[in-house]
């Protein structure tokens, strides 16, 4: 019989619990949203999300038992996000982690949240991560490039990153710009979905030099200034919105440079690294217009693309149990004085975690 691993994911906003199977089944993945929390601050509180997680978190894992069918006693793991996050919100979750490993006496293990991001890809496909492969990690704190080699220790290789922002904290801010909310990401891509007229001419950073990095604030910036020069244009005030179908023309626009410039770089790595498998991890890599392009290019390239569906791309914890039953089985479990780590680095190189 498979095991059951308990996963849990407390990094930002969302109170995840999960029960995975050590074949990567997942039977049971439950996203507690604080959404509606943070939403009218136009951004994540760190102090509102760890309380509301001290809330939320036994609710969250007796949903993920219920919905599975299973007792805590089930369990043979419980696999932890011990970073990089909020670390109020990790510590949370690493808590109750804790908590149950001591309580019902089964082993601990923490993940590295960016780690767990990439496993979501093996969910409900075997268990295995694809090697060697390219992954795209795209979320609201990283946009990484990565070529995974093994799934031991150090054998993640950086191919590039962005050097300023990320591609999800690009959607965050250009979304706050245009007074459409937070999160960003899923307004933008709806609101661009409507979209068919002619779009804006966006700069495209780094698209076309011969790195795999990125850079996202200067696009930012050139929507800001669109923005400014349209209500300056229109007689708004500094904070007056734009017209409905302007605002869904600059959104679009932006989101396409976006996706061009992912997608261009992608492109380059995997022909650089001559992978036949290309993984898309992360919040951004739910966005319906980069999946879609991804998808034209893997076919262009005659290579294989994983991308997990849209609810294993954002925050949960199924990808965290899928990546600690990993670690777990190559590497053992880790002691009750486990910490967070708030600035965990991307799992490459020596030191890093196991892709
Ligand atoms: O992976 P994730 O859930 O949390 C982090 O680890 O950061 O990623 C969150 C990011 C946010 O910036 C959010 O706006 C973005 O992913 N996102 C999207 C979409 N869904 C979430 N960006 C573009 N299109 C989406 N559909
Ligand atoms: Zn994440």
């Amino acid at each position: 019989m498979r095991d059951l691993i308990l996963g849990i994911e407390t990094s930002c906003d969302d109170t995840c619990a999960a029960v995975v199977d050590s074949g990567g089944h997942v039977l049971s993945s439950v996203i507690g949203s604080q959404t509606d929390l943070h939403a009218r601050y136009g951004g994540v509180v760190p102090e509102v999300a760890s309380r509301a997680h001290s809330r939320n978190i036994v609710p969250a894992v007796r949903a993920a038992l219920e919905e599975a069918a299973v007792d805590l006693g089930d369990m043979a793991l419980v696999a932890v996000t011990r970073g990089p996050g909020l670390v109020g919100s990790l510590l949370v979750g690493l808590m109750a982690a804790k908590g149950i490993s001591w309580g019902v006496g089964i082993p601990l293990v923490g993940v590295n949240h960016l780690t767990a991001h990439m496993w979501a890809a093996a969910l409900d496909s075997g268990g295995d991560l694809p090697v060697p492969s390219v992954c795209l990690v795209v979320s609201g704190g990283h946009t990484e490039l990565i070529l995974i080699e093994g799934l031991h220790e150090g054998e993640g290789r950086l191919l590039g990153q962005t050097r300023d922002d990320a591609a999800g904290e690009a959607f965050d801010k250009v979304a706050r710009i245009l007074g459409l909310g937070y999160p960003g990401g899923p307004v933008i891509d709806g609101v661009a979905r409507g979209f068919t007229g002619e779009e804006l001419t966006f700069p495209r950073p780094m698209k076309d030099d011969d790195s795999c990095d990125f850079s996202f604030s200067g696009l930012k910036t050139a929507v800001a200034l669109h923005v400014e020069e349209r209500r300056s244009g229109l007689g708004l005030a500094d904070t007056g919105a734009l017209p409905e179908d302007e605002v869904a023309r600059t959104a679009a626009s932006f989101q396409r440079a976006v996706v061009d410039v992912l997608v261009a770089k992608t492109e380059r790595a995997v022909r650089l690294a001559g992978v036949d498998t290309l993984i898309a991890a992360g919040g951004v890599a739910a966005n319906s217009e980069l999946r879609l392009r991804l998808s034209e290019v893997a076919e262009h390239l005659s290579v294989k693309l994983v991308i997990p569906p849209p609810r294993y791309c954002t925050d949960n914890a199924a990808m965290v149990a899928a990546a600690g039953y990993h670690k777990f089985a190559t590497r053992g479990a880790d002691g009750l004085d486990l910490d967070v780590d708030p600035s965990l680095t991307v799992p490459v190189g020596a030191g890093g975690e196991p892709g």
